[in-house]
């Protein structure tokens, strides 16, 4: 009996101290005290197995590694928000809310995070189940996950039975600590905290969630007992007191000045926030109000996300370096003076291209405007003219490629074909096909997730492998002894078992993603989804004639002419046997088609939530449908999904039929 007391005792004053430590940030014992305890708990807890309790604190740092997440039906849809880009766009809102219910209708503002949106769902007061929004209907059980994260309870100050939502987010503290160990351990960076926020949450192991210091905002309550609120700001108190960490309500009242101007000072407190956040959630408040407008489709009337540009920053433009791509473009990198930059520290940035530098007159030594191109990419948006002394200095390409000294050529307008590729008119290209640069680029693209999907062959160990003489192209990867990779600088025993597996698995990836691989210009995913599927084997690929290739409806004479230029190489038919040699799967499966499709071309663009893109196309060719990478009067439909871009636009003006995902599996049914 006296131990069950102490379990439970220590149990709440560890919970109470871990909520003073994570949340308020005030502490009132030392970390070494905290561990002490937590140890105690630890032991007594592995002793008598009897009190066991799934909302003990020790839970925090992660249980046994998963298989798979299960699926989780959500018992309210999880809906996502219209976006609106202008101030008037959201003085409109605000105007219309208040035509249709009252002018007297109050508004909430608060930030948007920018993480991933999960659901908790609470029984008597302890934690049952967490799970991601997936599509909005089905997500998946991460629950031992999200029990890592310190400022979830896991269990409430009263024994309620309700389901709230929240954005899981990575503060940046957590963030730039996991890139420093990324980093070195010779690892990829993750892109930014949203990415690494959503892959930390979505691991097999909560162990190794534990570790990534995530942490949530939540900001509403979806299901369950809720008494007493009217307005979603009692609602934030309420779920608040139960122990919540909630949203900050950065303004609650019916002035449309007063709404726009809290958005406006969001957006310059912005940068000194310890979290991502990518816009602005307005939000009616009151709770009959927003029953009295109803849900739309999918996202409700009565809240708008008022969304940031990108967030730029000044600093010095210190050098200008030459990148040499895969297809031999060279591409003019900013190096910067380091500036934090939504979420990391940059450092170098892309300046596209030389016409671009002299359009803009960016000068070394300028002070120049940097910002992220879909918050991924960063770029230098132009420079300050003002903040010239006179020493900065004008840039000129070289006239032989930095990389082989080769020598160069222009891009011009023949050469054009509109299939995504790195094409930009008057682009600088190296002729020789044997650059180191291009190689490295080459099968960094080889072993990359749509190609061949050899994990963890990156641009560092690709340089590695060069260096030390262990490759000389893509397919000697198949041929590289573990002991020779355990033996790299900061390459172990591990990382070389890993690095065989993911060369197994590579083997049996099909034809199409084998052509993708091969980096042949003007061939991206769909074209050789393609090829694969006419021609059915990589021999065949050889023998084919434009004549043949210009069959299928998107190919036309550039694309054709490339293919047949690149299977006429000797070196292609060399890598080709060794590849063969080494067990890589050279043809595709055939495969069961239905034809409900037949005739009809689908583009796809934007996210579909749930589904690749891969998975997409895999669904309509299986119905005898086409996939194409651009938009043209012939295009059937566009299948888009979120954050969809200049594909909806020219579909919209092309008057080409648009369709949303729960439209297009209702037409696969
Ligand atoms: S309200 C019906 N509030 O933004 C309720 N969403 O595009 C709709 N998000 O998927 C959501 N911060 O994950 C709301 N303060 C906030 C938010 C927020 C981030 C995310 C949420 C949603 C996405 C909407």
């Amino acid at each position: 009996m006296e131990i069950e007391q102490r379990i439970n005792y220590l149990r709440k004053v560890i919970a109470y101290h871990s909520k003073r430590y994570y949340e308020n940030d005030a502490p009132e014992i030392s970390d070494f005290e905290y561990d002490k305890l937590f140890e105690e708990l630890k032991s007594l807890e592995a002793l008598h197995p009897e009190f066991y309790s799934p909302t003990s604190p020790t839970l925090r740092v992660g249980g046994k590694a998963l298989d798979k997440f299960e699926k989780v039906k959500h018992e309210v849809k999880m809906a996502s928000l219209t976006d609106v880009f202008s101030f008037e766009e959201l003085r409109e809102f605000i105007r219309r809310v208040k035509s249709e219910v009252g002018d007297n209708t109050e508004f909430s503002v608060e930030p948007k995070i920018d993480g991933l949106s999960v659901s908790l769902k609470y029984e008597d007061g302890a934690l049952k189940v967490g799970a991601t929004r997936g599509d909005g209907t089905t997500g998946e059980d991460v629950t031992a996950n999200v029990k890592t994260i310190r400022s979830i309870p896991l269990e409430l100050t009263k024994k309620a039975s309700l389901t709230v939502r929240g954005e899981v987010y990575m503060p940046h503290k957590s963030f730039e600590k996991l890139n420093r160990e990324k980093e070195e351990n010779g690892e990829n960076l993750w892109a930014n905290p949203r990415n690494a926020a959503a892959g930390s949450l979505r691991c097999l192991d909560s162990k190794e969630t534990a570790k990534r210091g995530l942490d949530i905002f939540v900001f509403n309550y979806q299901a369950g007992e809720l008494e007493g609120v009217n307005t979603h700001k009692d609602t934030i108190e309420k779920i608040s007191s139960l122990g919540f960490k909630t949203i900050p309500l950065l303004y609650v009242g019916n002035d449309e000045d007063e709404i726009v101007n809290a958005v406006i000072k969001l957006g310059e407190d912005r940068p000194y926030l310890d979290y991502d956040i990518d816009g602005t959630v307005i939000k009616v408040n009151s709770l009959e109000k927003r029953r009295e407008m109803g849900e739309g489709t999918s996202t409700p009337k009565w809240a708008v996300a008022y969304k940031f540009p990108p967030e730029q920053k000044k600093t010095k433009l210190l050098d200008i370096v030459i990148q040499v791509g895969r297809t031999g473009v060279l591409t003019p990198n900013a190096v910067l003076e380091p500036v934090k930059l939504a979420g990391t520290t940059v450092s170098r940035a892309t300046l596209h291209n030389i016409d671009i530098i002299k359009e803009k007159d960016i000068r070394i030594g300028d002070t120049v405007i940097v910002q992220k191109a879909g918050d991924i990419i960063p770029e230098v948006v132009g420079s300050v003219k003002e903040s010239r002394t006179g020493s900065e200095e004008p840039y000129n390409m070289p006239e032989k490629c930095p990389s082989c000294g080769g020598s160069l050529i222009y891009d011009d307008a023949d050469d054009f074909i509109d299939d995504g590729e790195d094409f930009t008119l008057g682009a600088l290209r190296c002729t020789n096909p044997f650059c180191p640069a291009q190689l490295e680029r080459n099968i960094e693209h080889f072993a990359s997730k749509k190609a061949m999907n050899i994990e963890g062959v990156g641009g560092k160990f690709v340089k590695a492998l060069l260096k030390n003489n262990l490759i000389h192209d893509a397919s000697d990867l198949y041929y590289i002894d573990k002991s020779e990779i355990a033996s790299l600088e900061r390459m172990g025993e591990k990382s070389a078992e890993n690095f065989a597996k993911s060369i197994e698995n590579s083997k049996n990836m099909g034809l199409g993603r084998l052509i993708f691989a091969l980096g042949i210009r003007h061939i991206g995913e769909v074209a050789s989804g393609e090829l694969a599927n006419k021609f059915g084997t990589i021999d065949a690929l050889f023998d084919a004639t434009m004549e043949e290739i210009k069959e299928i409806g998107d190919f036309g004479d550039v694309m054709a002419k490339s293919v047949v230029d690149f299977f006429k190489k000797d070196e292609t038919r060399y890598i080709i046997e060794k590849l063969k040699n080494a067990g890589v799967k050279t043809s595709e499966d055939v495969k069961e088609v239905s034809n409900e499709f037949e005739g009809l071309t689908f583009v796809l663009t934007g996210t579909l939530e749930n589904m690749t893109r891969d998975e997409a196309s895999e669904m309509i060719k299986a119905r005898g449908g086409k996939v194409s990478s651009s938009v043209s009067s012939k295009t059937s439909y566009v299948l888009a999904g979120e954050e969809a871009g200049s594909k909806l636009t020219k579909a919209q003006s092309l008057g080409v039929k648009i369709i949303d995902k729960e439209q297009f599996l209702e037409m696969c049914k």
